[in-house]
């Protein structure tokens, strides 16, 4: 694991932005792993300025992202669905045919998770970006889920809900289960990127890279895997 630790959070959004950029100037055809939540928004303003400016393209790029709300209409503001086109998808060059969100909104779930599985079986991630959560989960792959698992539907933890509540009205408004890809699909990246701002997520990230490899904190898995580079500023630093 790598560990990058940023005075600011300008510094590190402004370094993942420019290794996207040229990772993706070598290689126009990037399968990418996308993340919804907060911490990645600072990275998708700057790829849509870097797009622009004619710095890059994503034309060839295919997207896949880590998660969805259950129960959420594909319009509601806070579905992932939305979230993706609002903050990213509709204000570059990509083909929206080749932006993948597991279905929340199909209510055969057994459906939903099978077609994710076997879409991922076809594509391999080239890069996956996580954010982390407070209690340590990576996607919505809560504590205590198995490490071999696919996508599948999962209860969100009450922590989870009560932390993303401050997107909703109230937090009876958040859903109480999301489909995610699954930690196993996760680890099948070739490449994986993580990336931590403020205090709120320093033991999560303590846990991730100087705890013991245990399902208890999902996000410790990424020790095993042998190439993940994490991008933190010195709050989310400040327990290492
Ligand atoms: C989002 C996701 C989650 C978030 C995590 C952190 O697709 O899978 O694991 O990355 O909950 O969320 P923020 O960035 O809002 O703190």
């Amino acid at each position: 694991m790598k560990v990058h630790v940023f005075d600011t959070k300008e510094k590190l959004y402004d370094e993942v932005s420019n290794y996207y950029i040229e990772r993706l100037n070598k290689n126009p055809n990037l399968n990418l792993g996308l993340a919804t939540g907060t911490t990645p928004i600072p990275l998708y303003d700057r790829l849509i300025e870097a797009y622009k400016k004619g710095l890059v393209s994503f034309k060839g790029v295919k997207a896949f992202n880590l998660d969805e709300y259950l129960g959420l209409e594909k319009n509601h503001h806070q579905s992932y669905y939305y979230f993706m086109r609002n903050q990213l998808f509709n204000h570059i060059d990509i083909n929206q045919n080749n932006c993948f969100i597991p279905s929340g909104d199909n209510p055969d779930h057994e459906t939903a998770k099978k077609e994710y599985q076997e879409l991922l079986k076809q594509n391999q991630v080239d890069i996956q970006l996580l954010g982390i959560g407070s209690n340590g989960h990576i996607g919505f792959n809560e504590p205590n889920t198995p490490f071999d698992t696919k996508t599948h539907v999962v209860k969100l933890d009450e922590k989870t809900r009560i932390d993303n509540s401050r997107l909703f009205n109230s937090l009876d408004e958040v859903p109480t289960h999301a489909i995610t890809m699954g930690i196993s699909e996760i680890m099948n990246a070739k490449e994986i990127i993580v990336i931590a701002t403020g205090s709120n997520k320093k033991d999560a990230v303590y846990e991730m890279i100087k705890g013991n490899i245990s399902e208890n904190v999902p996000a410790s898995v990424l020790q095993r895997h042998p190439n993940v580079t994490v991008y933190i500023d010195k709050d989310a630093a400040s327990r290492l």
